[in-house]
This record gives structure tokens, sequence and C-alpha cells, in this order.
């Protein structure tokens, strides 16, 4: 076997999978109230966006050849029913009105559809007597994503594990004149200790309770086939797994049984690991990086949402 790993090139020329810029997603923070961007202590080297930095930060991505990006938004008011989340107005809505004048053909928008950044309690629907009601969230998520495709969104990624959550979207994308907008399901995303990153990035962690109720339990991989198969059959056109290192094994098998275009969602409590093991000087930081996208995409992931999009992008090329 040595033969072919003799050198770099003879190994190049037999590498079977290869990550690419263009399959890298970067999440991007907006927060409404910022005049400049501003460091995220628990994401070293990522920042929250001002809606006017965005801009500057978006054009940086597109130039090194990461041409997709998510918004997550943070409004400047938190209310009970998460009202700045389908704002024709709110900070994410105007973000992407921004992006799409600036970038015409050059970048894809995904969007988070969720409430979780938006109301004062901090969980991802309506809630009623502590206890978050389905289908009362239905209706919110569809406002969202209506909202979101009317600002220019390309793809709205409904991330609130609402049961029906998919169906109702699509619903109302095509009610409202937006058939062409697609639907990237966070499928199986699982209640994880992975997200704390970006809670404490976001401000959305849950102010009572957890997220147990609706977010899957990671004991049970059956049950996330079957959260995906249901997201599919209720007009998902991408489906996604989340986190991604923990989950390798339910990326595989969602690939393998769906053959669907398939993300996963490299998180950031992953990210966060690895960049507080480079600064103890206890592991290397571009190998261990390119070890972890290159394995997701091992797994069957066809694109990955990574902070690490940017750095990845560079050291590719
Ligand atoms: C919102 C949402 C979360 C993430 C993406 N969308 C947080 C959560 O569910 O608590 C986490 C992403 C990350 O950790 O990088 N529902
Ligand atoms: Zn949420």
């Amino acid at each position: 076997m040595r033969r072919l790993r003799r050198t770099p090139l003879i190994r190049e020329l037999v590498r079977e999978v290869r990550l690419d810029r263009s399959d890298l997603i970067q999440p991007i923070f907006v927060e409404e109230s910022l005049k400049t961007d501003a460091p995220i202590t628990s994401m070293p080297g990522q920042r929250r966006q001002s809606p006017a930095t965005v801009l500057r930060e978006v054009a940086r991505l597109v130039d090194k050849g990461v041409k997709s990006i998510i918004l997550f938004g943070i409004p400047t008011v938190k209310d009970e029913i998460g009202s700045a989340a389908y704002e024709p107005n709110g900070v994410v809505q105007k973000t992407i009105r921004d992006l799409k004048d600036q970038f015409v053909d050059e970048l894809v928008v995904f969007t988070d559809a969720c409430m979780c950044q938006y109301t004062s309690h901090g969980h991802c629907g309506l809630v009623r007597d502590a206890r978050i009601d389905n289908d009362e969230t239905l209706q919110k998520l569809a406002e969202v994503a209506v909202s979101h495709a009317r600002a220019g969104a390309d793809i709205v990624a409904p991330s609130a594990m609402i049961d029906g959550q998919v169906k109702t979207i699509r619903q109302a994308l095509d009610d409202n004149g937006f058939k062409d907008v697609a639907v990237m399901a966070y499928a199986a995303k699982h209640a994880s200790s992975f997200f704390g990153p970006f809670r404490e990035a976001a401000f959305s962690a849950p102010q009572f309770g957890d997220r147990r109720t609706y977010q899957m339990d990671y004991s049970n991989p059956e049950e996330a086939l079957r959260e995906i198969a249901l997201d599919i059959k209720e007009g998902a056109d991408m489906i996604m797994v989340k986190p991604a290192l923990a989950y390798l094994d339910i990326i595989y098998r969602a690939k393998k049984r769906f053959q669907m275009p398939t993300a996963a969602y490299n998180v950031s409590g992953e990210f966060s690991m690895i960049k507080a093991a480079a600064r103890e000087g206890w592991i290397d930081e571009k190998s261990a990086i390119m070890e972890v996208l290159t394995s997701i995409k091992r797994a069957g992931a066809d694109m990955i949402l990574t902070y690490h999009a940017l750095e990845a992008a560079e050291w590719l090329g």
C-alpha cells in the first residue's frame, strides 16, 4: 500500500475525497444595534457583524471563493412572540436586501428560520404554560420564512424542530409566489452541548428549561432517519444533520439512504474546541481543521456549514 503514499503528487492522484471551497457555507451573525463589528469571545476569530460591516465581511468571503452564507439575526428588541423575526424591516430581512443588491449572482443566501434569537424566553417557538406550542408556532415560522423569501433569500432553513415546519413553510412559500425558494431542513438537529458558544454569540440561550422537548435525543439514530424521511416527504430540497462530528454515522446513513443534497453543520462548540486546543499549542490548527472538514465530507456530506469556511477557503486556494 505504501507505494502510492510515497510523494505528495502521487497522494494527490489517488485521493478519494476532496474538499472544495464551493462545499463551504459560512454562518454570519448580524446584530441590529451594532455600529461596527464586535468579537465573539466564545468563538475566537468570529465577529458579530453590524448591518454596515456585514457587506464588507461577505465581500471578503466571496473574494476567497466562499459563495454561500447563512444569516443569523440578533434584534434590538425581543418579545414573547418573537415579532422581530418576521418584521419586513427586521435585521435579517434588511441584510438580505443589501446583500442581494451588492452581490447579484455571486452569492447564495441561506437564512435560519427560527425564533430563539427573537423571543424573550429564548425558545424556538411560542410558549404556552411553559411549553412550546407546536401548532401555533408553525404559523409564525411560515411568516419568518416568507419574510426572508420576500427580502430575497435563496434558501430558507427551518431550525426550530417543530413538527410539520417544512410542510407549512413550503406551502406558505408557494402560496406567496416563492415557488423557487428552496428549503434546507435542519432535519436531524440534536439537543447538543456543542451549541454553547453559539448561544453566547447570539444571546439565544433558553431562559428556562432546555431544548430537549423539541430537539432530538442523540441516542436515537433510527429516529434521526425518520425525522429526515418526514422532512423529505414534506418537501425539503436539502437535508441537514447537526452537529457534525459526533454524528458522522447519521450523515453517512442519511446520504446512503436518501441520496439527497446533504448538509452537515459543523457547529460552534466543534469550532471552539479546535481553537482552544490550538491556542494551548496542543494540536496543529490548520491540519486539524482540514482533517475535520474532509472527514465530514467523507461521511457523505455534500456541503458543510462551518465557521472555518473563510480560513479553509484561504488554504484551499
Ligand atoms: C437556532 C440555532 C442554533 C444553532 C443554529 N440555529 C442554536 C440552538 O438550537 O440552540 C446552533 C449553531 C451552532 O452551535 O453553531 N435554533
Ligand atoms: Zn431556535
